[in-house]
């Protein structure tokens, strides 16, 4: 069986958590917590990165650390996974779902200014595959209306607009260390503080309301509770993973890069053959080949791609089913104007396995069982 997603291992991870069981210290913000904070503040050139529990719990962060009040509004692609919609939810807010581009996937910037209304206060943004949303228009309507901008870059870590890293462009940028993304720890992720302002209320918000990180930092002799507060600190256990995976960030990358560029390699033919539609990168992004996915006519082609390849033992999952249509959707937003390509767009998308350990072997597989199909298919766009 050919997996779609198995986690990273470089082969330092038992190293450093046995380093971390040795220290006898293995509650959250311990040694490897800091150097993995510290790598990706240098890496992405960031203000401040805390690591989380969870790209769900970065973004819960995010939406907690802008002070909406209920009945606010929120708007956000309706192509994406429900934690980017559960985080607004959680502050009350209402969700205004905007439609999508179809080359990128990634919310349409050209539609969210019309579904601006005087009680929305934030735009959610998701950059799909890694791959970045137009960020310059995003951020000038955000600087008109006087909007938050929180990037879900959950898949987007190391990716790039305009050579500025994800994550560090709108006001907060939160990132995923699940094990299906690039770098992993498990369960696991880090919000991004770009506005220095929300830095000591992230790490009150972060410390169960306390000022433990000024105390741990030595700028005060005891701490205490100040705010409001939960507790999204990993353990040790789970940074000393993901140390593991950072100390080897351009490996993985690498490796993703070269199986990514020879699916696009071996599926350009069927794109001009005009069976396939392919990931389109726009010039302004440089992605991190966190997915490789490909377009079908439809969804009864794509059921029968997928079928067809689970009978050869390989898993080649769809994505979203948009949130809009779903019942938390319904309940808890609406869709602003027509859906003319989230629902159209997601049904006809389908991801290819893509993993740091995937074997020559596999990848010929895969490969294979692709010229199979599409030698025998010819189900035009
Ligand atoms: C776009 C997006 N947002 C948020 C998340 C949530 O991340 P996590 O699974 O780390 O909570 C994911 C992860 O699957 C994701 O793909």
């Amino acid at each position: 069986m050919i997996h779609f997603n198995v986690p990273p291992i470089t082969g330092d991870e038992k190293k450093y958590v046995c380093e971390a069981i040795d220290s006898h210290k293995i509650c959250g913000d311990g040694e490897f917590t800091k150097k993995c904070s510290r790598w990706m503040e240098e890496k992405v050139n960031a203000q401040r990165v805390l690591l989380t529990t969870s790209g769900s719990t970065a973004l819960d962060m995010a939406l907690l650390l802008c002070n909406l009040n209920p009945g606010d509004e929120v708007i956000l692609p309706s192509y994406t996974f429900s934690s980017t919609a559960n985080s607004a939810v959680l502050c009350g807010a209402r969700l205004v779902f905007v439609d999508i581009r179809p080359d990128t996937m990634n919310i349409d910037e050209k539609l969210i200014e019309k579904a601006i209304t005087n009680k929305t206060k934030v735009i959610i943004v998701m950059h799909y595959a890694g791959v970045a949303c137009e960020m310059d228009e995003i951020m000038q309507i955000a600087k008109k209306h006087n909007l938050i901008v929180v990037e879900d870059a959950a898949q987007g870590v190391a990716s790039e607009y305009k050579s500025k890293k994800l994550g560090t462009i709108g006001d907060f940028g939160c990132y995923s260390f699940h094990e299906t993304k690039n770098f992993s720890m498990g369960e696991g992720g880090a919000i991004v503080i770009n506005n220095p302002d929300y830095i000591e209320k992230a790490e009150i918000l972060r410390e169960k309301g306390t000022n433990r990180s000024k105390f741990l930092r030595g700028q005060i002799d005891k701490y205490t509770w100040v705010d409001f507060g939960d507790s999204y600190l990993p353990s040790e256990l789970n940074a000393a993973y993901l140390w593991a995976q950072l100390c080897h960030s351009d490996e993985i990358t690498a490796k993703r890069m070269a199986i990514w560029n020879r699916y696009k390699t071996v599926m350009e033919k069927y794109e001009q053959q005009g069976v396939v539609e392919l990931q389109y990168i726009p010039d302004y992004a440089k992605h991190n080949a966190h997915m490789f996915y490909i377009k079908l006519k439809d969804l009864e082609e794509r059921t029968k791609f997928i079928s067809y390849f689970k009978s050869k033992e390989i898993i080649t999952p769809f994505h979203y089913v948009p949130l809009h249509s779903a019942p938390a959707g319904l309940k808890f937003g609406r869709f602003f104007g027509e859906d003319i390509y989230t629902t159209k767009e997601s049904e006809r998308l389908v991801r290819l396995p893509l993993y740091y350990n995937m074997t020559e072997d596999e990848l010929d597989v895969v490969i294979d069982t692709l010229d199979n199909y599409f030698n025998n298919s010819n189900k035009k766009l």
